[in-house]
């Protein structure tokens, strides 16, 4: 290990080869999502190098994959002038503005042919330039003002998306000759899982969290301790070019996307959303897709960015001051908007737990208009330090549910702050609000609880339940408050007269409204028992429970020790079934409720067996062959859990069609995926 101990070619050529072969895989892996080899073997090659490394410290250079996983911090940061100014984008919003915008093209070109654009996903990140001396990554920068910014190279290099030297073979065809010197620019992010991840061990850990992915980002990749971008889940994806020094001899892409095509030749990530479109109209439709494809992409995008694909017009439109004439951003409706606190109010829930909501001053975020949003418990309330009367962040990212990710009042505001109490009597019956373990109050009301009935009966009459098509919040509302409907027995005993009286119940929706009560009456026993609301028992368990029991009689009869020995189901569920059970009320309801002609077939009991135990699976996308209740009991039957999302300890997922952020997670967290086709032959080998 001395430095006396000089390598012998073979080794020099080995190395090379290591490093040539594993960033080739690292390639495949990160960049393209087709990885070649198994991890195991990806392992040893890089084992291998490392090892060779270590007897040799001489040999080790900075492209070296071995160096991703972060050098000692720096001191400080180091400025860096840009060559070429970096950019920013004009805005449009709407499709009048996109096509004014083509119109002055067309007009400075003094032409009318149709013009392409290319249009890809305005990424919510940090922008930054990586510069390439033939062919090995010398240095990343940050934008900065676009002229001066900062040397992140020590971070970037710990990306895994970004070649730390240039591929010289891409699919087994050597790529285009690399340029002296190359500049590529892009937009560096991170995953919304991977926020969630980096966020959720925060909270573990008690260190400040992230308010969104994109201050995750721009907070990891300003660290003077590569070591903290290394641990992080950063991603880039590339959309220019900056510099490009090629010999002339060599051919140059003509267009935008030949240039993404050779850019991910040589191993850098593309947005795969790009497309190349004809005219203002198309890329109206672009951006109008995008929109909607927005939710299911695992990364924040804020508008799609539309630029002149040929890059000989590009040139001859040139730029105004700060900006290209030959691209525009397309800006979606913000998903982050300041509003203030009018009031924050208190819910009750199906089991009595009062849920406090904040009251909002009306803000138009993310393609809605938001007036209300859950806090969901008092613990919540102090983390964000909340008062009525704040000015905060509401967040609507990806998911519908709109939260306040944080109180931005200024100190010196001159509003009236006033605190949040939790109230000490029910808001819907007056009962006492009682403490229910840490965290939770609950209304000690029970069933005279209205907002409880009101509850109970939505959840037993909803999707996954009895299905009563037609039965809507308003209804239920109103048929509670006119104390027609007590219980959920009640809803299927409803005569037409009293039906017929209610608010915006004319004959036709009346009959209507009657005949699905009338369909739903015929259900299965897992939906009977998810319906009954049971606290903790979902639609899997209530799955499982079936299944193993067979009957709700065997179900009722079963005591604590044979509810526990029902997979899913562990010793505080267990207590809930038994309380539930051991209710009269309760038992009462469910008679009435079989009188009024409410039936199911007794499930066939299901052989357990435990070849799966302790392996956990994730279902998304359509499954096509079974459905996907089916599929579930299956899974439990073998003994295997079956999860809603996405998770280190998930043992596979199965993805059909249209699978999206799950399948992305899954990809993101190593996770191995089958399809259903995989997934039918792999439970028939299960069978014994
Ligand atoms: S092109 C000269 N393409 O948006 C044009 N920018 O205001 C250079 N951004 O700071 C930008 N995704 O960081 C371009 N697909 C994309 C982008 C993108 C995100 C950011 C970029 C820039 C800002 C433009």
């Amino acid at each position: 290990m001395s430095e006396n101990n000089a390598p012998g070619q073979d080794i020099v050529v080995e190395l090379e080869q290591l490093r040539r072969e594993i960033a080739r895989h690292d390639y495949l892996y990160h960049t393209l999502d087709a990885p070649l080899i198994p991890d195991a073997q990806y392992d040893a090659l890089f084992r291998r190098l490392e090892a060779i490394e270590q007897q040799y410290p001489q040999l080790i250079s900075s492209e070296s994959p071995s160096q991703r996983v972060g050098s000692e911090p720096l001191s400080g940061f180091v400025q860096v002038q840009h060559e070429m100014p970096m950019m920013s984008l004009a805005k449009v919003f709407n499709g009048s503005e996109l096509e004014d915008f083509e119109e002055r093209i067309k007009k400075r070109l003094d032409s009318d042919a149709p013009i392409s654009y290319s249009c890809e996903p305005k990424i919510d990140g940090v922008a930054v330039s990586l510069l390439y001396e033939e062919g090995v990554l010398v240095r990343a920068a940050t934008r900065g003002d676009g002229v001066t910014g900062e040397d992140i190279t020590h971070n970037v290099r710990t990306i895994k998306d970004v070649p730390l030297r240039l591929e010289v073979e891409h699919q087994g065809k050597a790529t285009p000759p690399l340029p002296k010197r190359l500049e590529v620019r892009g937009e560096i992010f991170m995953s919304r899982s991977g926020f969630d991840a980096v966020n959720a061990e925060a909270a573990k850990a008690e260190t400040k969290t992230f308010v969104n992915p994109r201050n995750a980002a721009a907070g990891t990749i300003r660290q003077l301790d590569p070591r903290v971008a290394a641990a992080r889940p950063l991603h880039m994806f590339c959309y220019s070019v900056g510099i490009f020094e090629q010999d002339e001899a060599h051919e140059t892409p003509k267009t935008l996307s030949e240039t993404f095509a050779l850019l991910q030749r040589w191993g850098f990530r593309v947005n795969p959303e790009r497309a190349v479109v004809t005219g203002a109209q198309a890329c109206l439709e672009y951006s109008d897709q995008l929109l909607v494809k927005r939710p299911e992409l695992n990364y924040e995008i804020d508008g799609a960015v539309i630029k002149v694909d040929l890059l000989q017009l590009q040139a001859e439109l040139g730029f105004n001051a700060r900006t290209p004439r030959w691209a525009m951003a397309f800006k979606f409706p913000a998903e982050e908007v300041a509003t203030v606190v009018r009031d924050v109010e208190f819910q009750v829930g199906r089991t009595g737990t009062i849920t406090p909501v904040a009251r909002l001053e009306p803000v138009f975020v993310g393609g809605v208009t938001v007036s209300n949003a859950t806090l969901h418990n008092m613990a919540e309330i102090a983390r964000l330090g909340l008062h009525i009367g704040d000015t905060v962040i509401v967040r609507r990212a990806g998911d519908v549910i709109p939260k306040i990710a944080k109180v931005v009042t200024e100190p010196d505001a001159e509003v009236t702050l006033v605190d949040v109490q939790m109230l000490s009597h029910c808001p819907a019956c007056g009962s006492e609000i009682e403490a229910a373990g840490d965290i939770l109050f609950r209304c000690s009301g029970g069933l005279i609880c209205p907002a409880q009935r009101k509850e109970a009966i939505r959840h037993f009459c909803a999707r996954g339940a009895l299905d009563v098509d037609g039965l809507g919040d308003k209804l239920v509302e109103q048929l509670v408050d006119t104390d027609i409907v007590k219980d959920v027995a009640d809803v299927f005993v409803l005569q037409r007269e009293q039906v017929e009286g209610l608010e915006r119940m004319a004959e036709k929706s009346a009959t209507k409204l009657l005949a699905a009560i009338e369909k739903s009456k015929s259900t299965t026993l897992p939906r009977f028992l998810f319906g009954l609301g049971i606290p903790e028992v979902g639609e899997a368990t209530a799955l499982s429970l079936s299944s193993h029991f067979g009957s709700l009689e065997a179900l009722i009869a079963a005591d604590i020790e044979a509810l526990e020995s029902v997979a899913d189901v562990g010793p505080i569920v267990a207590a809930h079934i038994a309380h539930f059970f051991a209710n009269a009320e309760n038992l009462q309801v469910i008679s009435r409720l079989r009188e009024a002609g409410v039936h199911w077939q007794d499930s066939e009991v299901q052989e357990k067996s435990d070849v799966l135990a302790g392996q956990t699976f994730v279902l998304t996308g359509t499954l096509e062959i079974m459905t996907r209740d089916e599929a579930k009991a299956k899974l439990q039957a073998l003994g295997a859990k079956v999860a809603g999302s996405v998770s280190k300890k998930t043992t596979w997922v199965v993805a059909g069609p249209g699978a999206g952020s799950k399948l992305d997670k899954a990809v993101e967290l190593n996770v191995q995926v089958m399809d259903e086709q995989e997934f039918v032959g792999f439970l028939a080998k299960q069978t014994p």
